[in-house]
């Protein structure tokens, strides 16, 4: 009986299903131990393949994880995979290698136990690709060390070399590792890897000189060709075919499609860098693989006596350089073998076969002691550099088993019985580790062990390795008895040996039915993954791996520093025979398991989807994969622990259990109904019998914590969101202040400076009168400032207005300049503005008002009238009269009443004014011209009459006197005639009375005086008495 899941553990959840029964039906179980029907293949099978269709290559059996190869990429191992797998429980997330990775680097870190996972699989499965990822895995995430950090660019990097020298393309896998390989990485005591180290497992080394059809051999030879520059090749003596070459040619299919020889010559010439190669090794080791492949090429013809001799001078030239041997002793070497006997060596020469024979025995040594070489060469560069200081003491090893798979040719060898043998090996190991894990555990927890029918392969284990039953023990027999031994007769004495065993079947050990697939010289082995049916042919050689004694020496003298290092003398002098290939082989063998059975062990083991290496094909009934699920699907399971991760389905459980665990798993598995017999208890874990209940209980986990993710999602937005207000809150009230405070702190400064300029003009004020002191500057400023800007605003308006602001003292002066300025820049302004008929007119007035301001009473009344520039019009104006005046032009004309000299008859006139004289117009007739030359002076009286008398020289015969005349527009009159005859400084303004000439001899009088109303008579003394009213104008 097997049971699954257990709980109470202290490591944390260790279950985690795909959510929900329908999601299971698609993807099936991400671990197998969940499966209903564990024991059966076919379940095993359709749960992988359903996963297999969902891009799901994972699986777990318990702590073991299946992989599918998918043979395309499906983008699961970039940066963020890796860290999604980091520090996660193995079971929380979805089934990975990184989960792998990282479970077993953790246990490295925190047990302080070495690790070891073996990855196993047949050929082509994926172990190489997934050794690959893990190193990858660690080289990105583990911290760097201080000192070397190149160490894991070297762990990286050794890789592609490895390859490109230990593997080729096989029908099974383009990439099909032909070596075994254990690589341990060394990380010191903070987790960083500080070095590493390759162990190395029977490269086959008959894939040199011989491939299959459809293969190749190993990948250096081709990316030589193909990459190499054309220099090297030319220092090489290559051509650039790889059909020139008879070790190439072999397969018949040199160029592959999914295999890129030149790029990848690129990362191997890179990557030879980076693992400490000069270029002195670089071309030293190219010149092996050079000469190997014209080893190749050697040619032998037969003389006359069949013994062999070489055809292929050129290739022997070469061979000569490249190894850096003596041309004639190697000559000699591949066409004779060197016998020792009694103490004396003889030289016998060899027939065209025996030639061919040793030919290809010297390739497959230089070849396979190289790769040995290049494992040393790398392993040196891998080491630790920092041996001495103390926390390489405290470092841990993790170990990478990544070994050729198992495999299955129509032609099976030597070859191929060591790497399945090896395969049987590994899976016993398996077998017995988790099985005692398991037991272990089961004891541990104190529940019955019931032992699980599974194939023990043990029994194919001791088929092969027995001592003296063994096939190993009667092939190395058959090596080293005297007497004729063939690959025949060692079929003979296995047939003998071992002719019972469950497991071995030849041609005459079979019955009627199975006789027809077998060959004569074949013997088949019932392997655990599978029959395989090996022909005999060529084991005896290849266990012997026999290199003729001459040949040996040749290459021990070899000046190539590689070769040199490879063939060592002592091998010549050592008389023991050394172990053949088989029990060299098991003896690494038992050292691996050692080894591996020293460390803490990890599984993963991969599975091949289909023979064809394509992808998107899952696993087709009958194939590899099945056969692979049957070897493994009874295997054992160690059930996952079940923590109270289900505490809370049982409302006593939830949300805290303060009892004992066991205690609360009890009342948990009461509360869920586990009938008796689905389940037991073991000390700290409990066991679940069946998938289904364990599924059940699952499910209702799944609706209760979305029912508890709803009340938590609730309770965490109603949180978020009260944070969210709250800090909100915090904030306004926070600007709120800040910005009171602010206008706080502007208002308390504005008043502060309100009192200061108040209490500065307040002491200011009293002080205004003392020189100025900075006491009462601001005052006297602010003072000045004001009345300026005041005046600034209260300037006049026109100049008419006088107002202007008083000034303060201090200002007085400039106060009245500024005035004077204002007025002069008033006058201006006007004076650019008037026009010039008004300057004219005001001329005048000015005129007027210098001759009669003050002087004559209707002077006042005139000064708001203006001066025309004429009172008469040209057609008022006798034709005669402009006739007489010719071209003199009339300027002013005005009419006007004149008194007779004598009588004083007023009689009507027209004064006319000309450039030149005075004219005095009678009708159509002038009465009087008076040239402005003759007119000394003009008198009128200071009162408001509109007389005047315009005086006349004497001596002018032809004038009549002066002459009266009266103008009702007398001021204007006047000014006009003064401006014309420029006599504005000869107006007499007389008081009282005028004398005037009226005639010769004789002058008149004119009295005034004032009165109420103007009266003009002629007074009894003869004068002309004027009355005229008085105006208080003066
Ligand atoms: N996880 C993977 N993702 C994508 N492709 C893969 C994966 N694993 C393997 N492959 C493909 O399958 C090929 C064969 O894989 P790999 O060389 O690892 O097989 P192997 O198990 O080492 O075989 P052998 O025993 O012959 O060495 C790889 O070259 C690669 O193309
Ligand atoms: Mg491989």
């Amino acid at each position: 009986m097997r049971y699954r899941a257990s709980a109470l553990g202290s490591d944390g959840v260790r279950v985690t299903m795909e959510s929900g029964l329908t999601a299971r039906d698609r993807v099936g179980v991400q671990d197998f131990v969940l499966l209903e029907n564990f024991t059966s293949e076919a379940a095993f099978i359709e749960n992988l393949r359903r996963r297999f269709r969902e891009n799901l290559i994972y699986t777990y059996i318990g702590p073991v994880l299946v992989s599918v190869n998918p043979y395309r990429d499906l983008q699961i191992y970039s940066r963020q995979h890796m860290e999604r797998y980091r520090g996660v429980s193995f079971y929380e997330v979805p089934p990975h290698l990184f989960a792998v990775a990282d479970t077993v680097y953790r246990a490295l870190r925190t047990e302080r136990r070495d690790q070891a996972v073996m990855i196993s699989g047949e050929s082509g499965a994926g172990k190489t690709e997934a050794t690959k990822r893990l190193l990858q895995f660690y080289a990105e995430t583990c911290p760097a060390p201080k000192r070397g950090g190149a160490v894991r660019d070297r762990l990286l990097q050794s890789n592609p070399v490895l390859e490109a020298f230990g593997n080729a393309k096989t029908l099974r896998n383009d990439n099909s590792s032909r070596f075994g390989k254990y690589m341990d990485v060394q990380f010191d005591f903070k987790g960083a890897p500080v070095g590493g180290h390759i162990l190395s497992y029977l490269l086959e080394k008959s894939r040199v000189v011989h491939q299959n059809h459809g293969e190749r051999n190993f990948h250096i030879f081709y990316q030589l060709l193909e990459g190499g520059e054309e220099e090297t090749l030319r220092r090489l003596g290559l051509e650039r075919n790889p059909q020139s070459y008879l070790y190439l040619v072999k397969g018949q299919c040199a160029k592959v499609s999914s295999i890129n020889d030149k790029s990848d010559w690129k990362v191997v010439r890179k990557a030879l860098a980076v693992i400490d190669f000069t270029e002195d090794e670089v071309e030293d080791l190219l010149s092996i693989v050079a000469s190997v492949l014209h080893l190749g090429n050697i040619h032998f013809a037969a003389d006359e006596e069949s013994n062999a001799q070489v055809t292929t001078e050129n290739q022997l030239k070469y061979l000569t350089r490249l190894l850096s041997v003596e041309g004639s002793t190697l000559r000699e070497a591949l066409t004779h073998r060197k016998i020792i006997a009694k103490g004396e060596e003889l030289l016998s020469p060899l027939n065209l076969e025996q030639a061919a024979y040793a030919r290809d025995a010297l390739a497959k040594a230089v070849y396979s002691r190289t790769f040995s070489w290049l494992v040393g060469k790398i392993n040196r560069s891998l080491a630790s550099k920092d041996v001495d200081s103390p926390s390489w003491r405290s470092t841990t090893v993790l170990g990478l088993l990544d070994i050729y798979g198992f495999e299955v040719f129509q032609h099976n060898s030597f070859e191929q019985f060591c790497i399945n043998y090896c395969n049987e090996k590994l899976q016993q190991l398996f077998i017995e580790l988790t099985l005692k894990s398991e037991q272990e555990e089961y004891e541990a927890e104190g529940i019955a062990w019931e032992p699980v029918p599974y194939f023990n392969n043990k029994v194919i284990c001791d088929l092969v390795e027995e001592k003296f039953k063994g096939i190993i023990s009667i092939l190395d027999e058959e090596c080293l008895r005297p007497g004729e031994a063939t690959d025949l007769t060692f079929l003979e004495k296995l047939e003998d040996t071992v002719k019972h065993h469950p497991h071995f079947l030849t041609h005459k050990l079979a019955d009627q039915r199975t006789r027809k697939s077998l060959g004569r010289g074949e013997f088949r082995l019932l392997h655990y993954a599978g029959e395989v049916t090996y022909s005999v042919t060529g084991f005896l050689d290849k266990n012997n791996d026999l290199l003729f004694r001459n040949l040996k020496e040749t290459m021990c003298s070899s000046k190539n520093p590689i070769m040199s290092q490879c063939f060592d003398r002592s091998e010549l002098s050592d008389k023991k025979r050394p172990e053949t290939v088989a029990t060299q082989f098991k003896m690494s063998l038992l050292q691996l398991v050692e080894i591996l059975q020293s460390k803490e062990p990890a599984y993963v083991r991969c599975i091949k989807p289909n023979d064809a290496k394509q992808p998107g094909r899952p696993l087709p009934p009958g194939t590899s994969a099945q056969r692979q699920g049957a070897a493994w699907g009874g295997a054992v399971c160690i059930p996952p622990p079940l923590v109270p991760r289900y505490k809370s389905l049982c409302p006593e459980t939830w949300p805290s259990w303060a009892g004992r665990p066991q205690d609360g798993v009890a009342v948990l598995v009461r509360h869920l109904g586990y009938k008796p017999e689905e389940y037991k208890m073991g000390r700290t874990k409990i066991f679940i019998r069946f998938p289904k209940t364990l599924f059940a209980t699952e499910d209702a986990l799944e609706l209760r914590r979305q029912s508890l993710a709803t009340k938590i999602q609730a309770a965490w937005r109603g949180f978020h969101w009260r944070q969210k207000f709250l800090r909100a809150k915090r904030s306004a009230i926070c600007i709120q202040s800040w910005w009171r405070g602010t206008l706080g702190r502007r208002k308390a400064a504005k008043r502060k400076w309100a009192a200061q300029t108040i209490r500065r003009l307040v002491r200011g004020f009293i002080l205004r009168h003392t020189p100025r002191c900075p006491e009462n500057a601001f005052f006297l400023d602010h003072v000045r400032t004001s009345f300026l800007l005041r005046l600034r605003r209260q300037l006049p308006r026109n100049v008419l207005d006088t107002s202007w602001p008083t000034p303060p003292p201090a200002l007085r002066e400039a106060s009245e300049l500024l005035r004077e300025l204002c007025v002069k820049n008033m006058v201006w302004k006007y004076c650019r503005s008037i026009s010039p008929e008004w300057k004219q007119q005001l001329q005048q007035k000015a005129v007027a008002s210098e001759i009669f301001k003050g002087k004559k009473d209707n002077y006042p009344q005139s000064v708001p009238r203006l001066f025309i520039s004429t009172r008469l019009g040209a057609d008022e104006i006798s034709p005669r009269v402009l006739q007489a005046l010719g071209s003199e032009p009339i300027q002013y004309a005005v009419p006007v009443v004149k008194y007779d000299r004598k009588g004083y008859k007023p009689r009507a006139r027209q004064l006319l004014l000309t450039p030149n004289a005075v004219v005095i117009v009678e009708d159509a007739k002038v009465k009087q011209r008076i040239d402005y030359a003759n007119l000394t002076g003009i008198s009128v009286s200071s009162l408001s009459d509109n007389l005047f008398v315009l005086h006349v020289h004497r001596e002018d015969n032809r004038q009549k006197g002066d002459v009266v005349l009266q103008s009702d527009h007398v001021i204007e009159t006047l000014t006009k005639t003064a401006l014309s005859a420029d006599r504005v400084n000869n107006i007499n303004i007389n008081q009282g009375s005028i004398t005037f000439a009226g005639g010769p001899g004789r002058d008149g009088t004119i009295d005034f005086t004032p009165g109420s109303e103007l009266v003009i008579t002629k007074a009894k003394n003869g004068h002309l008495a004027v009355v005229a009213p008085r105006f208080n104008s003066r």
